[in-house]
């Protein structure tokens, strides 16, 4: 008799959306928790019960050049146009996977595939490259490189498949580890473009434009989107620290907090945001971090915006109308 819960129930959607997008230790405690000897015995029973596969490789095709095709420029000042009607940016940022929240993460993808957003913005930590980090240290946390980008590029052709969205991706300092890794370690490397962060998580197959960690991205010459690279102590406070850096208008993630920080000058509303995470908030590395989980969606109307931050509370949360959890 299967240990495993009935089929079509909630218990099972969770397991199967957890089992499908998690690391491998994960899977070894669900194992546990359910019964099973070992990994090999549960992943059996998760394909015989409810034809969950966890796949590896996806992606085997010769990629294309390395190009972007709607974002703009080179260097650190980056433009996208997205034109005068009325367009929405979904944006996320860190999920530090494979530390990320997989019920958080399956949950906006559903909002991806009800919203169809015009544009999809990853704004960086989307990796986590704990194995090449020069702070690494714990022996337990070495997972396997190759398993996490696998991970990686799973869970981005999920958010690919979700909708028509054109995706780009604003890189933060966990991608960066990887160009820095080489710099230090192997720069006789660095140049290879098969080892450029581009092509190891498949952006070039997906069609993912790509924006250099430390670059800002200018959304119809108004909004600037970056990853960042400042963390104060409180909610808001980056987002005020960012306009006083830079001033205008923008989002950064990095945080790992939600705020904001605005001021009405002549008549005119500016203001930063900070825009939360994916990640697991109880990971093993940090004690009771004072994180929350979300997304942001802008809507622009020619040079209008209209941020709308949306807090992922214990795996729930309201959006237009909708619960989600
Ligand atoms: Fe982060
Ligand atoms: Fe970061």
């Amino acid at each position: 008799m299967s240990r495993l819960p009935e089929k079509d129930t909630a218990e099972s959607d969770n397991l199967i959306k957890t089992y499908l997008t998690c690391n491998s230790p994960t899977v070894d405690k669900l194992a546990e928790q359910y019964g099973y000897a070992d990994r090999r015995n549960f992943t059996d029973a998760m394909r015989r019960r409810y034809g969950a596969r966890r796949e590896r490789n996806p992606i085997r095709q010769e990629a294309p050049e390395l190009k972007n095709s709607f974002i703009k420029g080179t260097g650190k000042a980056l433009a996208l146009d997205v034109g005068k009607e009325c367009k929405e940016i979904l944006i996320i940022n860190d999920l530090h996977i494979p530390y990320h929240d997989p019920i958080t993460v399956s949950l906006v993808i559903k909002v991806i595939k009800d919203l169809q957003p015009d544009y999809i913005c990853l704004n960086g930590d989307i990796i986590d490259f704990y194995n090449i980090s020069r702070f690494s240290t714990d022996p337990s946390r070495r997972l396997s490189l190759q398993d996490d980008l696998d991970l990686t590029r799973c869970i981005l052709r999920e958010i690919k498949e979700a909708s028509n969205a054109k995706i780009f991706m604003c890189a933060g300092n966990h991608e960066d580890r990887l160009r820095a890794y080489l710099w230090n370690k192997a720069p006789e490397l660095s140049e290879l473009r098969a080892l450029d962060i581009r092509r190891q998580l498949g952006l070039d197959i997906f069609g993912i434009d790509y924006a250099p960690y430390d670059s800002i991205v200018k959304v119809n010459d108004i909004f600037k989107i970056e990853h960042g690279d400042s963390v104060s102590k409180h909610s808001g406070w980056t987002a005020k620290a960012m306009y006083e850096k830079r001033g205008g208008c923008g989002i950064v993630g990095h945080s790992h907090r939600f705020g904001s920080h605005l001021k009405t000058i002549d008549d005119d509303t500016q203001g930063w945001y900070e825009n939360a995470c994916l990640c697991d908030l109880n990971p093993e590395y940090v004690k009771n971090p004072n994180w929350q989980q979300g997304f942001a969606v802008v809507t622009f109307i020619n040079k209008r915006f209209f941020v709308q931050q949306v807090p992922i509370i214990k795996h729930k949360f309201v959006f237009r109308g909708k619960l989600y959890e």
